[in-house]
């Protein structure tokens, strides 16, 4: 037998010994579950407790004696909030913690690329994982059901198949750091007037076939590690803690294991808060939204309250420990992972990567006589207009407010762009709102323009006259009433006055182009008098890159609308059958009612059903090259309940330079026992083809893209009967269709 030495048969004792006395909770090599079960089975009552809500403004406490790391959460869904006083919204003046600022998930849904929400997950949470953050607060993917809600800007449109597919890869993205996300709000958070108090009144289709399918494909398909509940109430309890939403749906017919985590400040009651599905109560009296003593986390709902419950033998101590054991996975899923990545902040590849989310993101609206790209060899002086040409945008609106590293305006973008072949110069144009502050966090511009509105104007037309080229730079921003969080706009029309600048504009300059920078629709009443429209989002750190990059040409615009931009506010249901904002109880309460009314039919369902034409439909964006599609062709006629048909669109580049379209397709039943809307959204692919090139974009349809929810028997139905294939190149540009029928 061989000899060992002394000293390896002593070290090989104490590593034996060693691994027998790692406990399983420690051990990395063993199953989560276990590690689940082994920690819980070592903490007392008071541990678990403390462990279900929070310990300060952004944080909740792990397990001290047992070397349990506490958990740091962050917003948003944009960029990494800065770092806070313990107790407080505002910053804590640290000097490490400014950050990349990606484009808003608007833009990000606007670009119909499943990669690029893989490319910005994956950067947003390497920006987390550097600032030492378990779990990112966001995606949002509440449904656009109203243009004025203020928070759509954070959100992916109005189509649940668009926001479900878009929202999947953003969640594998960041959790691939090891950073859980926390997708919000769920659910029916679909405005923000009177967000703590809206009871929102919905038929179970609605619910399920249009509110809730992003949520189940960010939690069955994305594999969300947490989710947060939303602030308003759905069948009279609060969602933060809802028997329906978050047992029987999300944890009962979902199967979610991870944690739900309370909305701050949105948890109102300690018997609701244990028995109604919450696991992780935060902001409950430090969110401005309930008053209460500073750092008063002892007084949680969940915790001394329910400690003393439990103490009392009245709070069931299974129910305690599934919350538990929901955030201990939580834990051993992110900072209890020491084999996660370290993470980057402010990196060459993620201002790369938000200026090509973007790119990708803006949406060419308008371009008659190719006004667009611009033709710098005959535009020699350009005139930009308009306090968005200068506004910084990632101060304000909210808890997605950021503190940037840098923030390029869309002015300096195209003086970078274009300085050297053309004089640039600058009006105002009007003035919006010159503050510029939030959270302790200041963009440093001072926008202050005392002149009054017409010496502005004035001083607008005479510049936008010598042009060769005017560049009107305006739309919202993230002031209250604006694209901004606890408040809602007032009205479809853009603010300030901007219709009658761009008017003035229009009759001084035809070749104008309208850069509306906004996360919402707005109105046009001059379209027709705008030769060129862009939508662009707020695009964060390189929006001014973003935006010369297209008007240059460099970047031929692909995206398209994620939502339906109306003439008119009375062209979408949730106005025109006065589902918005809601009616208050007069009952003492200070609940406010809210019944969408319009059912299912939310966007260009809405539009279909009532043969609405919209300004700019759903699925809009042109290129500067075109596209023609061939017919689509179908493998059959026919499929089974447990078949499928391939659908073949051939479609080729018939322009002169490489571009990319998003091909939709649309599926409608031609008869159905319940309403349906005249079409949905059921798949799209984007081709990128060179000039001349033909692609054939190729869908799958099986059952699931025919079922609608049979809300009386519960479950999801494809009928027999007859079907069509509608391609097109938006909601409204159909391109072809083809029936079939399923047997
Ligand atoms: C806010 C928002 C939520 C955010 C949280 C923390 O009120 O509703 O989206 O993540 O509180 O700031």
């Amino acid at each position: 037998m061989k000899k060992y030495p002394l000293s390896i048969i002593v070290a090989s004792m104490f590593a034996t010994a060693a691994i027998a006395s790692t406990p399983v909770y420690l051990d990395e090599n063993r199953p989560i579950e276990e590690r689940v079960e082994d920690a819980l089975s070592r903490m007392t009552t008071e541990e678990k407790v403390a462990m279900l809500h929070a310990q300060s403004k952004f944080s909740s406490a792990g397990v001290p004696r047992l070397g349990i790391p506490e958990l740091w959460t962050t917003d948003g869904p944009h960029g990494i909030r800065p770092e806070v006083f313990w107790d407080e919204w505002d910053q804590a003046g640290w000097t490490n913690d400014s950050c990349t600022a990606f484009p808003a998930l608007t833009c990000l849904a606007a670009t119909w690329n499943p990669e690029m929400s893989r490319l910005y997950g994956k950067s947003i949470g390497e920006e987390a994982r550097y600032r030492k953050k378990d779990i990112l607060l966001g995606p949002g993917v509440n449904i656009y059901r109203t243009p004025l809600n203020g928070r759509n800007f954070e959100y992916m449109g109005e189509d649940p198949y668009l926001a479900s597919k878009m929202v999947v890869p953003y969640v594998q993205g960041v959790q691939s750091n090891g950073v859980a996300v926390c997708v919000k709000h769920y659910a029916l958070n679909n405005h923000e007037v009177n967000r703590h108090t809206t009871n929102a009144i919905v038929d179970d289709r609605a619910l399920y076939e249009i509110y809730l399918p992003a949520f189940k494909a960010a939690v069955q398909d994305g594999g969300a590690w947490s989710i947060m509940g939303a602030y308003n109430l759905y069948k009279n309890q609060h969602a933060c803690h809802n028997q329906r939403l978050l047992n029987d749906i999300l944890k009962g017919e979902w199967g979610f294991d991870g944690a739900v985590v309370s909305d701050w400040g949105g948890t109102h009651d300690t018997a609701e808060a244990i028995t109604n599905g919450l696991d992780l109560e935060f902001g409950s009296w430090t969110n401005g939204l309930s008053s209460g003593s500073k750092n008063a986390y002892d007084s949680y709902y969940l915790a001394m309250p329910y400690l003393k419950l439990l103490k009392e033998g009245k709070a069931d101590p299974k129910v305690l420990d599934d919350k538990v054991r929901r955030v201990l996975r939580l834990a051993f899923r992110t900072n209890m992972n020491t084999r996660r990545p370290f993470g980057s902040l402010c990196s060459p590849e993620h201002v790369a990567a938000a200026k090509k989310i973007g790119e990708e993101g803006i949406v060419l609206l308008k371009n008659d006589k190719n006004i667009l790209p611009v033709n710098t060899d005959k535009v020699k002086k350009i005139a930009v207009i308009g306090e968005n040409a200068i506004k910084m945008m990632t101060v304000g609106g909210g808890s997605s407010s950021l503190k940037a590293k840098y923030e390029l305006s869309p002015l300096q973008g195209i003086k970078n762009r274009f300085g050297d072949k053309a004089e640039i110069v600058y009006a105002r144009g009007y003035v919006g709102d010159p503050t510029g502050e939030y959270n302790g966090v200041s963009t440093g511009q001072n926008l202050k323009d005392e002149r009054d509105a017409d010496e502005i104007l004035t001083e607008a037309v005479e510049t936008a006259k010598n042009a060769d080229l005017v560049i009107f730079i305006g739309g919202l921003n993230k002031a209250p009433h604006q694209d901004c969080e606890d408040s809602d706009r007032k009205g479809l029309e853009l603010p300030y006055d901007q219709d009658k600048v761009i008017r003035a504009i229009a009759k001084a300059n035809k070749n104008l182009v309208v850069v509306n920078i906004s996360g919402n629709a707005v109105a046009m009443p001059w379209v027709k008098e705008v030769p060129a429209i862009m939508q662009a989002w707020y695009l964060g750190t390189e929006s001014g890159n973003a935006i010369a990059s297209i008007l240059a040409g460099d970047a031929n615009p692909s995206g398209k609308l994620p939502m339906t931009f109306p003439v008119t506010l009375s062209d979408v249901g949730a106005h025109a059958t006065g589902g918005y904002p809601g009616t208050p109880r007069n009952d003492g309460s200070n609940i406010v009612d809210c019944k969408y009314n319009e059912g299912i039919f939310v966007g260009y369902r809405w539009n279909d059903e009532n043969k609405i034409k919209p300004l700019f439909p759903f699925g809009h964006g042109l290129s500067y090259t075109t596209f023609k599609y061939g017919k689509p062709e179908l493998d059959s006629d026919s499929m089974t309940a447990d078949g499928k048909i391939i659908v073949k669109v051939p479609v080729t580049n018939t322009g002169k330079r490489a571009g990319a379209e998003v091909v939709q397709l649309y599926i409608a039943d031609t008869e159905s026992s319940l309403p349906r809307p005249v079409k949905e959204l059921k798949d799209f692919r984007k081709l990128y083809l060179e000039p001349g090139q033909t692609a054939v974009a190729e869908f799958e349809i099986t059952p699931d893209k025919l079922s609608f929810f049979n809300d009386s028997k519960h479950e999801w139905i494809a009928e027999p009967g007859d079907f069509t294939a509608i391609v097109g190149s938006s909601s409204s540009d159909i391109r072809g269709t083809a029936g079939f029928t399923l047997k």
